[in-house]
């Protein structure tokens, strides 16, 4: 049995330590917690694990296999590195980084290290995206025109922003509504259909008082076609629904059902067999279906969290030595992306990229140096 320790145990990280105390992931039980703070460390009395306050004593106290870690956004890497060097497997809550420079300093000590080292991208576990992108990869959809990705149902009230001072600010969190929930969205984008040339985006903050975005607006150009991202946190009820279109259909995907339109013809047939202006109608039949999230499966998901997925296969691939689902290096990624659209934003410029990650830390020290000097976080 593989020996965790969960650090940070407030929203989320609680619920990943009841996980492994309820024996919901499959050869690992919960050893310890970690938590700077008092209260957070009585709360979690009920698991009835020992709670430690700094996580170098916890490491020198017990012998541990693997971290989770799920502390606020500045901290994973510091976290993550530590346990890394100690040849101790680390699985760290998204995003990776604040920064892609300190995410790709973390991969190199991972990769150095040998231990195993995953991200919680819980998202890629909906079997609804894992089909769209099975249809994508294998060219079933043919070559890509086109894609957007529109999601507006984080509602984020000022409760939520006003219940951590580190959140919604540069300082604290790294960014706002796409550091923190967009990255999901962000991370399926390029996990199905890659990483994008350039960006150009645009950033807003709309009835809230923090000082990151809490809307988005991007194009990603990839080679051949565009994807227009659209994401908010002050929208109700809001829209979770990623379209993309190929030369041999169509899919519209929300977070439980995708449709798809699978043409008999490709468009490149359809347009040579025209006899007419708008193209042959019998030309341009479609076969359609659903694929579901599943009844099991949202049951599931709903009472444990998709969280416990990434757990449960952190630890076979510990067990097996197989590929993570999510490996820790594919924070890069994401998180490449976000900052290349804050980068646009301040700029009012494309981004190319890979964009340069020192200038891109110096940019975020920048603005959170002078969100201080306006008494922010
Ligand atoms: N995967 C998901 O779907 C999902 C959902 C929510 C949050 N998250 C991520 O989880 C992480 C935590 O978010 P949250 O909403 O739980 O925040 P939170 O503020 O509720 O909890 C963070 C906890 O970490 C503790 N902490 C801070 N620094 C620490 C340190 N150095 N050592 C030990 N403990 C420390 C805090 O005291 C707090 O209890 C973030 O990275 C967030 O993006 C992921």
């Amino acid at each position: 049995m593989r020996k965790i320790a969960v650090i940070g145990v407030g929203r989320m990280g609680s619920k990943h330590a009841a996980n492994l105390a309820a024996g919901r992931v499959k050869g690992a039980f919960l050893a310890c917690v970690c938590d700077t703070d008092k209260a957070a460390r009585k709360r979690a009395e009920r698991l009835k694990v020992p709670a430690y306050e700094d996580y170098k004593e916890m490491a020198e106290a017990e012998k541990l296999d693997a971290v989770v870690v799920a502390t606020p956004h500045y901290s994973h890497v510091e976290i993550a590195k530590f346990f890394l060097l100690r040849g101790i497997a680390v699985l760290t809550e998204k995003p990776v980084s604040v920064t892609v420079e300190w995410a790709q300093e973390l991969n190199e000590v991972a990769k150095n290290s040998g231990a195993l080292f995953g991200i919680m991208y819980n998202q890629r576990t909906n079997r609804v995206y894992a089909r769209v992108r099975e249809l994508v990869k294998t060219g079933k959809l043919g070559a890509i025109r086109r894609a957007s990705v529109t999601v507006t149902d984080w509602y984020r009230s000022q409760v939520y922003y006003d219940m951590g001072n580190w959140r919604a600010s540069w300082s604290g969190e790294g960014g706002g509504t796409l550091i923190n929930q967009c990255v999901h969205q962000l991370d399926l984008m390029q996990w199905i259909l890659g990483m994008p040339e350039s960006v150009q985006a645009s950033c807003r903050t709309v009835n809230r008082k923090i000082s990151t975005e809490n809307e988005v607006l991007a194009n990603f150009a990839y080679k051949d076609f565009n994807v227009v991202f659209t994401a908010s946190a002050h929208e109700v009820p809001g829209v979770n629904m990623t379209e993309i279109a190929g030369d041999r259909g169509l899919i519209r995907a929300g977070k439980f059902k995708a449709k798809i339109y699978l043409l008999e013809n490709d468009e490149a047939q359809i347009n040579a067999k025209s006899t007419r202006d708008y193209g042959n109608k019998r030309d341009k039949k479609y076969k359609k279906y659903t694929v579901r999230y599943g009844l099991i499966n949202l049951i599931r998901d709903g009472l444990y969290g998709q969280q416990c997925n990434i757990l449960n296969d952190f630890v076979h691939c510990m067990n097996t030595g197989e590929r993570l689902l999510a490996p820790g290096e594919e924070g890069i990624n994401g998180l490449m992306l976000i900052n290349a659209v804050y980068a646009s934003d301040w700029s009012g410029k494309k981004m190319t990229l890979p964009i340069d990650g020192k200038a891109y830390t110096a940019a975020l020290r920048a603005h959170a140096a002078e969100e201080k000097n306006k008494g922010g976080c």
